[in-house]
C-alpha cells in the first residue's frame, strides 16, 4: 500500500519552512529527524497540564507524570520487543547508552580480556570501549571491512576467543547506511564465548522493525531524536539477567534504596540506572513518537525508504564521477557520496544549502571509515518517512549543479 506522504508530511509544518528563499527539503535526517505534530502536542501537553516530578510524588500531577512516564516505558518495550518494561532504561540518547554499559560493566573486564568492535562504528562506539580498555587492561579488536563496507566475519569468528567479554557493533552504520549482519555476529559470538553483545540502534531504530528477543543481544540503545521524538531522549535495552550484572552509572536521587552514611544499596531495575530527574516530556514524547511510527506501520516505513535510497541510488549513478561508498551493501536510510573531481564534500554541501537542501558533510563522527577510504568526508543524504521522489530528484539536480560550479 502506498502511504498518503501528502498526509505525512502534513504533520511536519517545519517541512514547509524556506531555506534560503528556497523550499526545505530535509535530507539530514541521520543527524536528527523532525518532529511530528503529535510529538509535540504530547510534550506541550505535559509542560501545560501536568508537569511534575515522577516517583516522587503522592500528588496527583506527580501521579499522572509518573502513570505517563511508565506508559511510555510500555510502548517502547512492545516496539523492540523486550521481555520485560524494565528491562528498559530512558537515557538521553545513543551515546550515554553506550558510556553506561562501558562504565558500569568495568568490574566484568580484565587486564588481558578482549573487546571487539567494527570497522564501521561511530566515535560513540569506539571512544567508550577505549577508555575501558585504558581502566582495566583490556584490548580491543576491530572487525575489519572490505571496499563495499561489508565486515568480515570469517575474521571476526577468530577474533572471538573466551577472553572476548564484550563485542559492540552497530546494526546500521551512521556515516554509509550500511546495515551490520547483527543476527550472525550474535550467533557466533554465543557460539565461541559468553561475551556481552551491545548494538548501538542508532541508525536502525528509526527504519528497521527491532525485535530484541528475536536478536537474543544483550543490550540495544538507541536515541529518540532519530526517530522523531525530542533531542535529549533515549533507550538503552538490556537483558534483565545481564542488567543485574552490571553496577550503577550515576549514583543520586532515584537510584537508591536505602541510603545512608555508611552504606547504600541500590533500587530495582530501571531505576538503578536512572539517577537524577529524568527528562519526562522527552520521554512522554518518545512514547507519542513510537505511536507515530506504528500508526504508519514500520513495514511501510521501511518499504518506503528503501525505494528512496534504491531511486537516489540510480539517479545519483548516472552523475559522472560520482561515487557512492558502500554502494553494492545492503543499506538503510543513507546515501554518502563524493563528486571525485570535486574533492571537498563540504563544498558541495554548501551549494546544496543555498537551494534548501539540508544533508550533512564531514566525516560524520567516523574517522576510520574514511581513513580507509582515504577522503577526508562524505556529502551524506538521510532519509525519513516524509521525503519523496522529486526531493529526491531536486538533490541530484542540485549534486549536478554544483559537479558544474566546482570544477
Ligand atoms: N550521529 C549523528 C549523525 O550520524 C549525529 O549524523
Amino acid at each position: 500500500m502506498a502511504l498518503d506522504l501528502q498526509h505525512i508530511r502534513s504533520q511536519f509544518p517545519i517541512l514547509e519552512e524556506k531555506v534560503n528563499g528556497k523550499p526545505l527539503i530535509y535530507l539530514d535526517n541521520g543527524a536528527t529527524n523532525q518532529k511530528p505534530l503529535s510529538v509535540l502536542k504530547a510534550w506541550d501537553e505535559y509542560y501545560l497540564t501536568y508537569n511534575a516530578n515522577v516517583h516522587r510524588g503522592i500528588h496527583t500531577l506527580s501521579q499522572v507524570a509518573t502513570e505517563a512516564m511508565e506508559e511510555s516505558r510500555r510502548k517502547i518495550q512492545a516496539f523492540i520487543n523486550a521481555r520485560h518494561d524494565y528491562e528498559v532504561v530512558f537515557t538521553k540518547g545513543t551515546t550515554e547508552g553506550l558510556n553506561l554499559i562501558a562504565y558500569a560493566a568495568n568490574h566484568l573486564v580484565s587486564e588481558g580480556d578482549e573487546v571487539i568492535i567494527s570497522y564501521l562504528e561511530h566515535h560513540s562506539n569506539i571512544v567508550p570501549w577505549q577508555l575501558l580498555c585504558e581502566r582495566t587492561g583490556a584490548q580491543l579488536k576491530v572487525i575489519p571491512m572490505d571496499d563495499d563496507g561489508v565486515l568480515n566475519l570469517d575474521v571476526f569468528e577468530k577474533l572471538l576467543t573466551d577472553k572476548t567479554r564484550i563485542v559492540s557493533v552497530n546494526h546500521v552504520s551512521n556515516a554509509l547506511g550500511i546495515i551490520n549482519p547483527v543476527e550472525e555476529i550474535i550467533k557466533l559470538t554465543r557460539g565461541k564465548s559468553d561475551a556481552m553483545v551491545v548494538i548501538d540502534g542508532a541508525q536502525s531504530a528509526p527504519h528497521l522493525p527491532v525485535d530484541v528477543q528475536a536478536l537474543d543481544c544483550d543490550f540495544y540503545v538507541f536515541s529518540g531524536h532519530k526517530m522523531y521524538a525530542p533531542m535529549g531522549t533515549g533507550i538503552l535495552y538490556g537483558k534483565e539477567s545481564v542488567l543485574n550484572t552490571l553496577q550503577p552509572f550515576h549514583g543520586g536521587g532515584e537510584m537508591i534504596d536505602v541510603c545512608s552514611f555508611e552504606q547504600t544499596t541500590y533500587a530495582g531495575l530501571p531505576f538503578r540506572f536512572e539517577a537524577g530527574t529524568p527528562n519526562v516530556g522527552g520521554n512522554i514524547a518518545l512514547g507519542a513518537a513510537v505511536d507515530f511510527m506504528n500508526e504508519i506501520g514500520r513495514d511501510n516505513i521501511r518499504k518506503h525508504e528503501d525505494e528512496l535510497l534504491k531511486y537516489a541510488d540510480k539517479k545519483l549513478s548516472e552523475i559522472d564521477g560520482l561515487r557512492i561508498y558502500g554502494k553494492n551493501a545492503a543499506r538503510a536510510g543513507v546515501v554518502s557520496f563524493n563528486l571525485e573531481s570535486v574533492g571537498i564534500a563540504s563544498d558541495v554541501g554548501m551549494i546544496l544549502d543555498k537551494m534548501g537542501i539540508a544533508v550533512r558533510t564531514g566525516h560524520h563522527c567516523t574517522q576510520p571509515i574514511m581513513k580507509y577510504f582515504d577522503i577526508a568526508g562524505t556529502v551524506r543524504a538521510s532519509f525519513a518517512v516524509y521525503n519523496t521522489f522529486d526531493e529526491i530528484d531536486k538533490l541530484v539536480e542540485a549534486v549536478q549543479k554544483a559537479q558544474k560550479m566546482l570544477s
